[in-house]
């Protein structure tokens, strides 16, 4: 059996320059589609990113018995009047780390689920402990057994929730089993990241009562159902912020557009402090790189800190600023897999635990390479984007779930990549 294998083979040297489009939030739009479940009538979502993620969550949402059509590439209607089935199918669920939103939105509307422990990428332990909190504390008994977490509910009463960890998926997974619940729920010590936002101005859209998304304290008044409606979902604040690190990185000229400025404030001003010139307009910014970029020191954090999303990207960039930079991944226990094949392009860091020690160097030489995850397959991208010569990124699977036709809109902006494919 021949495997067809795709890579993405990117020249460097060419500083990027032109514009670049940011398609809709990935991590609102792998929560926002599930939570459509919840409605009891017929969705359209607008700025739906044409990325595998979404295409895996709408096939579940099809298995499930709701009626999905996209409209256009990136807008969807959903119609979940008839999901008749609560348990998502084994090996659709694995490939995905966000179907665990299918466990919230199914137990919110059916009071049962059963879905398949997450899959998604490698940083170490990705445990689910708060979001099963959250779920009993609402009245559901839950059990975890052979891979499969099962859920469900007699009723489900608002409750107060103080979350242990500050956690994205644990925040949206709860809000979605509170909106339909009887009473009042309080949930704290919440994240605040923008798709956390966009979750709930979506159920809002359709009639849910959410207030307070975006602060410390989420507050639900449970409704009785959902009636439908029209929403829009926000830009990708990653995807942007991928775009503007790697106009820095490449000495280039990049306006970013389709962001909301506010999204990228931590990413613009560590972008700023590093040396690079960064103009904010009203949904778009311009990023100017002026090669003598310099080190600077990054802790990610949760939202509104630097992004851990972002960390693979930024590393890249101080891979070849010089100095020493210090960077702390204050989020995930190992996220730092990518810097394997940072050292392959000849890149001087060394890792222990949580930090990065990255001593710049005059420049990356490049060489075959493994996309380890979503956002280190993105820093690879930026790797051969500023490495002399070509570097072959292999296992683009990892990109493809996360950004829509990302070598496509490199390859606006001038720079010299392209996908090829191989037999294995
Ligand atoms: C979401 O993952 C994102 N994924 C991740 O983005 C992102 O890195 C992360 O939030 C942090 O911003 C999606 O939205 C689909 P968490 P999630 O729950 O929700 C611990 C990407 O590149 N924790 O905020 O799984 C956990 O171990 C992906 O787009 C618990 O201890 O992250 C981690 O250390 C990668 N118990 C920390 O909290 C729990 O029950 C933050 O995790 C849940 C989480």
């Amino acid at each position: 059996m021949i495997y067809i294998l795709e890579k993405i083979v990117v020249r460097g040297g060419v500083r990027l320059s032109g514009e670049v489009t940011v398609s809709g939030a990935k991590n609102a739009a792998v929560a926002i589609i599930p939570a459509a479940i919840l409605v009891d009538g017929e969705c359209i979502i607008e700025n739906v990113p044409d990325i595998r993620d979404v295409q895996v969550i709408v096939e579940i949402l099809e298995h499930l018995g709701a009626k999905v059509e996209f409209v256009d590439r990136h807008t969807l209607k959903i119609d979940s009047s008839k999901v008749d089935k609560q348990t998502a199918p084994y090996e659709m669920v694995r490939k995905m780390r966000a179907s665990y939103y299918l466990l919230g939105a199914l137990l919110g509307r059916f009071k049962k689920a059963d879905v398949a422990l997450p899959g998604g990428c490698n940083f170490g332990l990705r445990p689910i402990d708060q979001h099963l909190k959250g779920f009993s504390a609402l009245g559901s008994e839950n059990t975890v057994e052979s891979g499969i977490v099962r859920v469900s509910a007699e009723k489900l009463e608002g409750a107060s929730i103080y979350l242990d960890v500050v956690s994205v998926g644990a925040t949206i997974n709860i809000m979605l089993v509170a909106t339909l619940a009887h009473g009042t729920t309080i949930i704290e010590n919440v994240a605040k990241e923008p798709h956390i936002v966009d979750v709930a101005n979506f159920l809002n859209s359709m009639g849910a009562n959410i207030k307070g998304a975006g602060t410390d304290v989420i507050k639900i008044n449970g409704v009785e159902r959902l009636k439908g409606g029209f929403y829009s979902i926000i830009p990708d604040q990653i995807e942007a912020g991928t775009f503007m690190v790697a106009a820095a990185a490449t000495g280039g000229d990049v306006l970013v557009k389709n962001v909301i400025p506010k999204h990228m404030e931590s990413v613009s001003a560590k972008l700023e402090e590093i040396g690079a010139e960064v103009i904010e307009y009203d949904d778009s910014i311009r990023v100017i790189g002026n090669g003598n970029l310099k080190k600077v020191n990054i802790k990610t954090l949760p939202y509104p800190g630097f992004p851990t999303d972002m960390q693979p990207q930024i590393v890249t960039l101080l891979s070849i600023c010089k100095g020493t930079s210090i960077v702390t991944e204050g989020v995930w226990e190992s996220r730092f897999q990518y810097v394997g094949e940072l050292l392959r392009l000849g890149a001087n860091i060394r890792v222990d635990s949580q930090t990065a020690t990255v001593n710049g160097v005059e420049k990356l030489k490049g060489a075959p390479v493994t996309a380890t995850d979503l956002r280190g397959g993105a820093g690879m991208v930026i790797a051969g984007l500023i490495a002399e010569g070509e570097t072959e990124i292999s296992d683009i699977k990892h990109i493809d779930r996360g950004y829509e036709k990302m070598e496509e809109k490199f390859r606006q902006l001038g720079a010299d990549i392209r996908r090829v494919t191989c037999p294995e």
